[in-house]
C-alpha cells in the first residue's frame, strides 16, 4: 500500500477502505509516513469529506494508536465531559465537582490553551500548588474518595491524535467535521467513561461557525460513541460571545467559584444544562429531577465543598478559592473606555479570546509561558446598551506594553448600532 495512492484517493472524493485508513494511521503513529503526506491527506479530507463508516474507522485506529484507559470499576457511574473550545469557557471548574457531589465519577484528561481558546489545565494550574500529573494509584484513588481527578493529557493516549491535531492546527485544517468528530471522540473513548456529554460549540468563538455545522458535527460524535457502546449527548451552545464576564485563566477560576456559590447567568445555566445531562445519562434520573438536584447542589454550597475538596487533594491551595486574593494578581488593570454611545451589536469571540492572549493569558506556540493573572473582565457584553466613555472591559496583565494591541484588537471585535440585537439562545439544541 502506497500512502501517495490513498491521498489520490481522497483528493478525487473516492472512499478509502479499512484497510487504507489504519494503515495511515499506523504509518503516520510510527513515523514511517511523514508529516508532509498526513498534510496533504487531511487536506484532501477537509475538502471532500469522510463518510460516517470511514469517520467511525478512523476513530477506531486513532482509539486505539496507543493506551487505553479502563474504567469498568467505576461501572455506569464512570462519566466524562468534553467542550470543542472556546473562550470563556470554564464549565469543567463547575460541572466537575456537581456531577462528583452527585454520585458521578469522573475521572478526566484535559488539555492546555492554544491560540485563542483556553484549556482546563492552565486554568487549574494558576491556583498555587496545583499539580497536573497524578500516578494511575493516585488518580484512581482520587476518583474514588471525591468523585473527581483532572490531569493533563499524559503517557501514550491517542498519540495518533496528539500528532494529527498539531499538525493539523498549523496546516488550516482544524475546522473539518469528520476530523474533529474522530479526534474528540477517539480521546473520549480511550479515556474510559461509560457515560459522556458533549459541548460542541458554534459561534465566532468556536471553530464551528454555524449552528448547521455544530448540529452535523454532534450528530456524529453521538452515533461514533454509540456505536461504541457508550451512552452521549451532545448540547449545541452558543459561542459567539465570549461565556460568562471573565477569559483568563486565574480570572476564570474567580468566576467559577462564584458559580459554585451560587451567582446567576449564563454561565450557570449552561453548566446547570451539562452537568444534568450527564447525571441523567449515568443514574438514569429524569431531566427534572438532576436539574433539580444540581440546583441543590449550587445553593446548598455542597458543589463548592467538593470542589474545595478536590483542589486541595491535588496539591492546590483550597483557601484561594474564597480569598482571591492568594490567586495571581496583575500588576497592570486598564479600563478600555466606549469610543461611542449605542448598543453593543456583537462581539467577536475569537478576537476577545486572541486580545486575552496578547495580555499574556494564552500561548501563541506550545512552549510559550503563560501569565495566569492576565485575562479580560468584561463589564458589557452583547446586547447591553452603552455610553461613550463607560467602561466596557478591565484588561489585566503583568506587562504594560501588551496593553495597547490587545485593547485595539478587543475593540475592533465590537460592533455597534442604534437598536438592540435580537437575543440568541445559549443552547440551541440537545443531539441524543
Ligand atoms: N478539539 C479536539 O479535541 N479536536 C479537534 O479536532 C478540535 C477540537
Amino acid at each position: 500500500m502506497r500512502m501517495v495512492d490513498i491521498i489520490a484517493k481522497k483528493r478525487d472524493g473516492g472512499v478509502l477502505t479499512d484497510e487504507e485508513i489504519r494503515f495511515l494511521i499506523r504509518g503516520y503513529t510510527d513515523g514511517s509516513i511523514p508529516d508532509y503526506q498526513m498534510a496533504a491527506w487531511a487536506m484532501a479530507v477537509y475538502f471532500k469529506g469522510m463518510t460516517d463508516h470511514e469517520t467511525a474507522v478512523l476513530t477506531d485506529a486513532m482509539m486505539h494508536s496507543g493506551d487505553t484507559v479502563d474504567l469498568r470499576c467505576f461501572g455506569h457511574l464512570s462519566v466524562d465531559k468534553h467542550s470543542t473550545g472556546g473562550v470563556g469557557d470554564k464549565t469543567t471548574l463547575i460541572v466537575a465537582p456537581i456531577v462528583a457531589a452527585l454520585g458521578g465519577k469522573l475521572a478526566k484528561m484535559s488539555g492546555r490553551g492554544l491560540g485563542h481558546t483556553g484549556g482546563t489545565v492552565d486554568k487549574l494550574e494558576s491556583i498555587p500548588g496545583f499539580r497536573a500529573t497524578l500516578s494511575p494509584e493516585a488518580f484512581e484513588r482520587q476518583v474514588q474518595d471525591i468523585g473527581v481527578a483532572v490531569i493533563g493529557q499524559s503517557g501514550n493516549l491517542t498519540p495518533a491524535d496528539k500528532k494529527l491535531y498539531a499538525l493539523r492546527d498549523v496546516t488550516a485544517t482544524i475546522d473539518s467535521i469528520p476530523l474533529i468528530a474522530s479526534s474528540v471522540m477517539s480521546k473520549k473513548l480511550a479515556a474510559g467513561a461509560q457515560s459522556i456529554v458533549l459541548d460542541v460549540k458554534c459561534g465566532s468563538g468556536a471553530f464551528m461557525k454555524t449552528e448547521a455545522d455544530g448540529k452535523k458535527l454532534a450528530e456524529k460524535m453521538v452515533a461514533i460513541g454509540k456505536a461504541c457502546g457508550r451512552s452521549v449527548a451532545a448540547l449545541i451552545t452558543n459561542m459567539d460571545i465570549p461565556l460568562g464576564n471573565n477569559v483568563g485563566n486565574a480570572l476564570e477560576v474567580m468566576e467559577a467559584v462564584e458559580v459554585l456559590k451560587g451567582k446567576r447567568g449564563d454561565l450557570r445555566e449552561i453548566c446547570t444544562a451539562l452537568a444534568s445531562t450527564l447525571l441523567s445519562l449515568c443514574h438514569g434520573w429524569s431531566h427534572a429531577d438532576a436539574v433539580h438536584a444540581v440546583n441543590e447542589a449550587l445553593d446548598s454550597g455542597l458543589a463548592f465543598r467538593t470542589m474545595e475538596a478536590w483542589i486541595a487533594a491535588q496539591g492546590g491551595d483550597a483557601k484561594a478559592l474564597t480569598d482571591f486574593s492568594l490567586l495571581p494578581q496583575a500588576a497592570v488593570c486598564h479600563g478600555v473606555k466606549a469610543p461611542r454611545s449605542g448598543y453593543l451589536r456583537h462581539m467577536d469571540a475569537e478576537k476577545v479570546g486572541i486580545s486575552s492572549s496578547l495580555l499574556g493569558a494564552g500561548r501563541m506556540k506550545k512552549e510559550d509561558p503563560i501569565d495566569y493573572a492576565a485575562g479580560i473582565v468584561l463589564e458589557k457584553k452583547t446586547g447591553d446598551h452603552v455610553e461613550a466613555g463607560e467602561t466596557l472591559a478591565w484588561l489585566y496583565t503583568n506587562e504594560e506594553r501588551r496593553i495597547r494591541g490587545a485593547e485595539d484588537l478587543f475593540l475592533s471585535a465590537l460592533e455597534w448600532g442604534e437598536a438592540a440585537p435580537a437575543k440568541a439562545p445559549l443552547i440551541y439544541e440537545i443531539v441524543r
